[in-house]
């Protein structure tokens, strides 16, 4: 079996990525074979194509952390040619060939079949608005209603950011959106924010203080470092913060006052490895009861084969929402 896929290579102490006509050895073990129709840019997906980025385990390799589209060969019983899918996590995009190929292969306890949602809005939402659906489902089992007070968002207009403001729109959230994009007030306004601000804390050159005014009720982070801890310093009696990411760093220079003194929970959110059960779980209630207002509004297209470029504006920090690869046909 032949297929085209964008390939990931090392070359001269960087990496490239360049379209390539590839054979069997570029799908990996597993039972499922599916036709990828579209995956997604993430900012792991960035990391990948990055010389010392952390993430890839060994190139050669083919990104894509998501993969969605329709299955056309399974050993295993469950899955059947046709079926609908998404699968992403796992090793996938970093040591199992990912969703920028014409085909992908993967074990059927990493697949999930669609329930209410297309190819095309489950590479919308991907790994970055499953992301935001844990958070928020985090927030939630720790008891936090609308009516405990208003959520903050950082990161507001990247992917994990814009897909949980539109989540928790949805579900009659107060929302703060804090970014660093001076232009994105409109947009952020269009997905539900009631608030704009900018990246936290206001004043990086203020001495950090352990506790500071309660401003919400709870925060929804995927920026981390000096950020969060301001974050954590100034949530409100019993509040919580979901934490996924570390575009703003991976120290957290803080105490345990807000933990011991505002009963404040840190709750880990963790993506990749989410049992299989849970994760098909939280994808229906992704297409249902969770599912996003505003995904067009979020959702930009282009072909696989300018991932590169895509990925670099991830990695600049100019990106905004959700960048869809249509895969099915751009080769
Ligand atoms: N734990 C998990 O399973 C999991 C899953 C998905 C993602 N993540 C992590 O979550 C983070 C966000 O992922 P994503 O896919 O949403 O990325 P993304 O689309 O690139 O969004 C990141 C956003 O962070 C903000 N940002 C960028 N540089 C910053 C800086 N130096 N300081 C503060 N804010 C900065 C920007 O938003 P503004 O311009 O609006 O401020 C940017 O749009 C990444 O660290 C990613 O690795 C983790």
């Amino acid at each position: 079996m032949e297929f085209w896929a964008m390939v990931a290579h090392e070359s001269d102490g960087g990496i490239v990525l360049t379209k390539q006509e590839v054979g069997e050895e570029f799908l990996g073990p597993g039972e499922v074979t599916i036709k990828v129709h579209f995956s997604s840019a993430n900012y792991k997906d960035g990391l990948a194509i990055t010389p010392g980025g952390g993430v890839v385990r060994k190139y050669p390799i083919i990104p894509g952390i998501d993969i969605t589209g329709e299955v056309v060969s399974s050993e295993d019983d469950d899955f059947a040619p046709g079926d609908l899918v998404v699968a992403h996590g796992y090793d996938i995009g970093v040591a199992h060939h990912g969703g920028y190929a014409e085909y992908a292969r993967v074990p059927a306890d990493w697949v999930v079949k669609l329930d209410g949602l297309s190819p095309r809005d489950a590479a919308a939402l991907g790994t970055a608005g499953f992301t935001a659906a844990l958070s928020v489902q985090a927030l939630l089992d720790r008891g936090l209603t609308p009516e405990a007070g208003a959520v903050l968002v950082t990161g507001a207009t990247g992917g994990v950011g814009s897909v949980s403001i539109d989540i928790l729109s949805g579900l009659g959230y107060e929302i703060v959106a804090s970014t660093g994009k001076t232009d994105a007030g409109d947009l952020l306004s269009e997905l539900g924010a009631n608030e704009v601000i900018g990246r936290l804390p206001e004043d990086p050159e203020a001495k950090p203080r352990p506790l500071t005014k309660a401003r919400w009720a709870s925060a929804v982070d995927s920026v981390g470092g000096k950020s969060l801890a301001y974050i954590l310093s100034a949530i409100g009696y019993g509040g919580a913060v979901a934490v996924s990411g570390l575009t703003g760093g991976s120290d957290l220079p803080t105490t345990v006052m807000p933990f011991i003194l505002r009963n404040v929970a840190l709750l880990g959110i963790d993506s990749a490895f989410v049992p299989i059960e849970k994760r098909r779980e939280l994808w229906t209630r992704l297409g249902n009861e969770l599912r996003p207002q505003h995904l067009s509004t979020l959702t930009q297209f282009a072909p696989v084969t300018d991932a590169s470029k895509v990925l670099q504006s991830i990695l600049g920090g100019t990106h905004t929402g959700r960048t869809v690869f249509s895969v099915l046909g751009e080769f």
